[in-house]
């Protein structure tokens, strides 16, 4: 049987059309894509170089390079890199990207220690990486080719968030004895019919980067007050401005707890701490 890592990469490999446009396939898409870009803008340094980790077909990649960054993107799925090379092209941000690599963020040996200004594994390369003790050796090497002092923000499936939507959109799951193993543990070896992934409560997260030498800044639910995904796409069709009223409430609520836990997708913004500090 092939290795887990192996069977996720057929599941990208097959999707990389609707992984480009799944952050701007609806409103409710769109704020976990809103909400990314804000904290990213928030956090990241004036300028420099940038590791896009688990950047599948390459979206926030170009958005980095197209904000004046220098980024190097990989990924663990053949096609995603060469669709991203394509778009890359397309968007005419060549000369900003460095490198894209098909690569595991289990192993980046071939990557030196210290060498980003900023790291971002987001929209939950983690959570598909089956054992604490992998996705601890992830967020290891995460750490280690960034530079001290660099945020490192990490993107995952929320656990809460996950349940929440389970009615509307994976109702059949629930009568299985798989449910409990979701909702207690988080792993779900039923991901889209086959697949492995992990859903993170916040608390889990926070400890996964401070376990690994991680200095924890804030934890930001990208859906938040939005996380109602199918109400929210008929809402903000049908009244425009008070769409923009939700979002401003969504944006001052983001980082407050509650916003986190019931979010599908949480990010975790750190820094790797100095050696002394
Ligand atoms: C949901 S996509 C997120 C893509 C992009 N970062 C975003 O937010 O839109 C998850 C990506 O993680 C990649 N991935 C999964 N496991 C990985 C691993 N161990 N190493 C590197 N990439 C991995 C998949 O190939 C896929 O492209």
């Amino acid at each position: 049987m092939p290795a887990r890592k192996e069977r996720i990469s057929d599941c990208y490999g097959a999707t990389v059309d609707y992984e480009w446009k799944r952050l701007v396939q609806d409103t409710y898409h769109k704020l976990e894509y809103r909400t990314t870009l804000l904290y990213l803008k928030k956090h990241l340094p004036g300028n420099g170089l940038i590791l896009d980790a688990g950047g599948g077909p390459g979206r926030y990649t170009i958005d980095l390079a197209k904000m004046g960054y220098e980024v190097d993107l990989l990924d663990l799925t053949e096609e995603n890199i060469n669709f991203a090379r394509q778009k890359i092209r397309e968007k005419r941000v060549e000369g900003k990207v460095r490198e894209t690599m098909v690569a595991n963020i289990t192993d980046l040996s071939r990557i030196r220690d210290n060498t980003y200004d900023a790291v971002i594994c987001i929209g939950g390369p983690i959570s598909h990486i089956e054992g604490e003790e992998n996705r601890n050796k992830a967020v290891s090497e995460l750490r280690r080719v960034a530079k001290e002092g660099a945020p490192i923000f990490i993107g995952v499936f929320g656990r809460i968030g996950a349940l929440m939507l389970s009615v509307q959109f994976w109702p059949d799951e629930i009568g299985l004895p798989s449910f409990r193993d979701f909702y207690e543990k988080g792993d779900d070896n039923r991901w889209h019919g086959r697949y492995y992934a992990h859903f993170f409560l916040p608390e889990e997260l926070e400890d996964m980067v401070k376990r690994n030498g991680l200095d924890l800044i804030e934890t930001v639910g990208l859906e938040g007050i939005g996380a109602n995904a199918k109400y929210v796409n008929i809402f903000s069709r049908k009244d425009r401005p008070g769409w923009q009223n939700f979002l401003e409430a969504h944006d001052k609520l983001a980082a407050h707890p509650a916003s986190v836990g019931m979010s599908a997708h949480i990010l975790a913004i750190s820094r790797k701490r100095r050696t002394g500090a």
